[in-house]
């Protein structure tokens, strides 16, 4: 899950590539680098460690002017993240072809072998460079440099996209796609190739994405796709909808900071087009499935990963209540290797704010080869995901780049309850059980005010933000919550673990007697997330035993609770309101003061909130 940018074109290379890697860090930070070629031919940098050193490098090592290059920001998989694993990796005995690589090449050992055999010298531990050495002794062989490279991608197995350029051919960048992200920028007299939009979104909007299994062959005034077989792609153009100023910090501390405080804006966002005012929703993006294939689902299967599964655990709750379908989450990894039973009346949901997270992609895959119809909850335009599923809901929370996800989270919620509702009619007209037709409509109004109520809710952190502060040498904190208090839980320990690298554990509260109270001790914090006392089926007084049982055995309490809540201030040591609102709702309330608490505990022990030790945004890799 590397970043990859290419370019060629008038502009200053270098800034053009620097630009796109800080865009792309998200997506690997543990060392970068640059190849360019110049008037005297294949030029290099890269260095371990964020882009800065790259750019400390190159600024004790400057490049010369150029007008086509290619740079990298690494996730390490193969080879420890050094000076030397870093990529470009240059091929051949002349180092004329400079190569960076996303993905994995999963036979790499045995074409190492091969290219050991016959006396390749290797500079670093990657299987990156195997495919570098191929295609320069490919190229010794054929004289044609795209032939080359299809040759060598053709042999290659597991996902890469993969960028060549080559000193003896300066006007062109080669690019390959198979199970990880590629897109092309299309510019005037210049071209753009990034992972993702973001790498080039403030050159050009005018993108196109790359399928599998293809090859692009990109200068400055030409794109030429082609399959792996040789045969013509015609491009589809798309344009991007994320302004550049989206994807900068836009003076905030951090882009975790701006991300939670664009939350108002990324749920009425995610709304926008789909909720009338009396209630009602429109999905058209799901026209694809008619009203009868609604009716046919016998049961849903929600599959993602990380963040992004909790936000599934939320929707099942929505969807069960209001359409009467079964709804199964899974985690997108354990799903696709245990021969699950699928049917063709199983609708897959797969939700990811990349679109690219390879575990789900895999299983989404697997699901449609057993007959399933498969719709996508993505935030990111034209992604693999996007484009291999039979319909998409785009969640519209802008670009997401810190690497803890929030607004894609509460936008991948809303979507969630979006589909909820829309299920619940379309069930309802086909004669279905489900919540009936004006309830559906109030909680749609219902939904209507959420974005308000976000901003009500990030008003009011103070006392959370000091709380963050004050706990910054905490070992440990659990979280407890109920129905859909349960995944803001579990999230919250999730950020905090991803953060604050502290022990943190999400429990259903209900769960807590069955064994984890036994964790439990004087001084211990526990936040947890109160359920709505106004319900008539509420789980409030139960939320309130929980809370008195760990009191009772020492625990600190943290408790957020709905305004008006006066029963839990006489339980808990601290109290956080979010306003009130239908308690189905209220996850998306209720998980903003745990991202925030987590930003700043972070921040206080001087940790880097964007860029978290050993993760990565986009995880391409299985
Ligand atoms: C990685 C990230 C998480 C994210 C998960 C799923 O593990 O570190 O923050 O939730 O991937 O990403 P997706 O793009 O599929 O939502």
């Amino acid at each position: 899950m590397c970043g990859i940018v290419g370019y060629v074109g008038p502009k200053s290379t270098l800034e053009v590539l620097l630009g796109g890697l800080k865009r792309l860090e998200y997506r690997g930070y543990d060392s970068a680098g640059v190849s360019v070629i110049s008037g005297t031919g294949l030029e290099t940098r890269k260095k371990a460690g964020k882009l800065d050193n790259l750019v400390n490098e190159i600024t004790n090592h400057p490049l010369s002017e150029a007008h086509i290059g290619i740079g990298h920001t690494r996730w390490a998989t193969h080879g420890a993240p050094t000076d030397g694993n870093a990529h470009p990796h240059l091929g051949g005995p002349t180092a004329k072809l400079s190569l960076i690589h996303n993905g994995i090449i999963e036979n790499f050992s045995e074409l190492k072998a091969e290219l050991l055999a016959a006396g390749t010298k290797f500079a670093s531990e990657t299987d990156s460079e195997v495919a570098a050495h191929l295609v320069a002794a490919e190229f010794e062989k054929t004289g044609d440099l795209p032939t080359a490279f299809v040759n060598v991608v053709k042999r290659l197995h597991g996902a890469f996209t993969i960028l060549v350029i080559h000193e003896d051919q300066p006007d062109v960048v080669l690019a390959a796609r198979r199970n990880a992200p590629l897109v092309i920028g299309v510019g005037d007299g210049e071209n753009f190739l990034g992972s993702d939009v973001a790498a080039f979104v403030e050159h050009t909007k005018r993108a196109i994405s790359v399928g599998q299994d293809e090859i692009v062959i990109l200068r400055a005034n030409e794109i030429e796709i082609r399959t792996f077989e040789g045969a013509p792609v015609a491009p589809v153009e798309f344009e991007v909808s994320w302004d550049a100023s989206a994807a900068s910090k836009g003076g905030w501390s951090s882009f975790m900071a701006k991300e939670i405080a664009d939350q108002p804006q990324a749920v009425a966002d995610t709304l926008m087009g789909r909720l009338e005012s009396d209630g009602s929703v429109r999905l058209s993006e799901i026209d694809g499935l008619s009203t009868e294939d609604i009716k046919n689902i016998d049961r849903i299967v929600m599959v993602a990963c990380g963040t992004a599964a909790y936000a599934c655990d939320v929707a099942k709750y929505a969807i069960e209540k209001f359409a009467r379908i079964p709804v199964q989450v899974e985690l997108s990894h354990e799903f696709r290797y245990r021969d699950p039973i699928i049917t063709k009346n199983t609708l897959i949901v797969a939700v990811s704010q990349s679109g690219e997270t390879m575990d789900t992609l895999m299983a989404t895959r697997y699901a449609k080869e057993q007959g399933a119809k498969v719709l996508a909850i993505c935030n990111t335009q034209g992604a693999t995901l996007a484009r291999e599923s039979d319909a998409v809901i785009y969640t519209h929370a802008g670009p997401e780049v810190a690497v803890a996800s929030t607004k894609a989270l509460v936008a991948q919620i809303t979507a969630g309850y979006l589909l909820a509702l829309f299920l619940a009619s379309e069930r309802l007209a086909a004669g279905c059980d489900a919540t009936d037709e004006a309830t559906l409509r109030k909680l749609g109004q219902e939904l209507l005010k959420m974005p308000a109520r976000v901003t009500n809710v990030l008003e009011g952190l103070n006392e959370v933000r000091a709380l963050g502060k004050e706990m910054a040498n905490a070992k440990s904190v659990l979280f407890l919550g109920r129905n859909v208090g349960f995944p803001v839980a579990m999230e919250g320990a999730l950020k905090l673990k991803e953060l604050a690298y502290i022990h943190a554990e999400g429990f259903a509260a209900g769960e807590l007697k069955h064994g984890p109270i036994a964790l439990i001790e004087e001084g211990q914090p526990v936040i947890v997330i109160v359920p709505s006392p106004r319900d008539h089926d509420s789980l409030h007084p139960k939320v309130i035993s929980n809370i008195q049982e760990i009191r009772a055995r020492g625990a600190k309490v943290i408790a957020i609770a709905e305004a008006g809540d006066k029963e839990v201030a006489n339980f808990a040591e601290h109290v956080i309101y979010v306003p009130q609102c239908e308690n189905i709702f209220s996850s998306i309330l209720t998980v903003i003061p745990l991202q925030v608490f987590a930003l700043e505990l972070s921040g206080a022990k001087g940790l880097d909130v964007d860029q978290p030790r050993n993760l990565a945004k986009s995880v391409t890799v299985e």
